[in-house]
């Protein structure tokens, strides 16, 4: 069976993962903190930490509510800043089977600009995943991935920064997703991801205050699935590149869903916190799905609900 998929097709690099099954950013730590619960390097490739230029301590806590089906975060971008990732962690992972892309984040269209520069050239770092669900503290605040101009802009800064396959990120809290990831394919993004976080609030009844210590927070998990196998089926049929889906994927089920609305990859995100295994779990369950049905090559599903 064949389950390899190229990620970059345009791209010099090329990002060719091994299977389509990879970790969430900001779920799966820099990899190495899952690496004694299962043979991480099995994986199609691993999404480190959203990263920044200096490193950041985060949000006040709490940081975390359970809702019914799903997790409400408001981390704040916690992590050891763009050169420790350069000098702790990219040695190891250049001895890696698995590719690993880093996640980034800015607050203008410069920081991402250097970020990407740094990153470029690196080894063991096979992508950048650019994350616009941040806020851009030059245009008031509004999250990056909010409007497709902003969006683009993001894009182009890193594109030009770097050779690097480029995956850009796609967040749900806007009004016209397809017209985003079109701008966004526009600018050189190599694949799309989606979805970040759908914006969350809860309330402590008994303090009479929001829950997170940031007031709002990033909901995640089951509860989210159908809002993103949604966002998928649109962004698939509106863009040439290929397109990651992520939002809720817990079992292989999941994923072929998300593989069946046109994602070509898909990420495991908030059920590796229950389940560490669940990357895992995910792929040989696609794995025997494949074999049960008789498809030899993944590329025969992907998209096929959309026939
Ligand atoms: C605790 C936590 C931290 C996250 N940190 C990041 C991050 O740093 N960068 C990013 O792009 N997405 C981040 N995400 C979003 C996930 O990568 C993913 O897009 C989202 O959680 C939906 O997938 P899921 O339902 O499988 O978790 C984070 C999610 C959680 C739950």
């Amino acid at each position: 069976m064949n389950l390899s998929i190229q990620l970059a097709p345009k791209n010099k690099h090329g990002l060719l993962l091994a299977n389509p099954v990879m970790t969430a950013s900001g779920t799966f730590g820099y990899g190495t903190e899952y690496s004694h619960m299962f043979d991480i390097q099995k994986l199609g490739a691993i999404v480190c930490k959203g990263t920044t230029l200096e490193p950041r301590d985060g949000n006040p806590q709490p940081r975390l509510a359970e809702t019914a089906c799903g997790l409400l975060n408001s981390i704040g971008l916690q992590n050891i800043g763009v050169k420790a990732v350069i000098t702790e962690k990219a040695p190891l992972w250049a001895s890696w089977r698995v590719p690993v892309i880093v996640n980034i984040a800015g607050e203008t269209i410069e920081e991402y600009a250097q970020l990407a520069g740094e990153l470029d050239g690196v080894a063991g770092i096979s992508g950048i995943e650019v994350n616009i669900s941040c806020p851009n503290v030059k245009a008031g605040g509004a999250e990056f991935g909010a409007n497709p101009d902003s969006a683009a802009a993001a894009t182009a800064s890193v594109r030009a920064a770097t050779s690097l396959p480029v995956l850009v990120k796609l967040t749900p809290n806007t009004g016209d997703i397809a017209k985003i990831a079109m701008a966004v394919a526009e600018a050189g993004a190599d694949a799309i991801s989606l979805i970040n976080t759908l914006k969350g609030i809860a309330i402590d009844i008994a303090k009479r205050r929001p829950l997170l210590g940031n007031i709002t927070g990033g909901l995640s998990g089951p509860a989210i699935k159908p809002v993103a196998l949604y966002m998928v089926y649109e962004v698939a049929k509106a863009v040439e590149v290929p397109v990651v889906g992520c939002g809720g994927i817990t079992t292989a089920s999941d994923a072929i869903e998300f593989i069946m609305a046109g994602a070509s990859a898909i990420q495991v995100g908030t059920a590796s916190f229950a389940n560490p295994r669940a990357p895992l779990d995910v792929l040989e369950g696609i794995e025997q799905f494949m074999e049960k049905e008789g498809i030899k090559d993944l590329a025969e599903l992907i998209g096929v609900a959309r026939r």
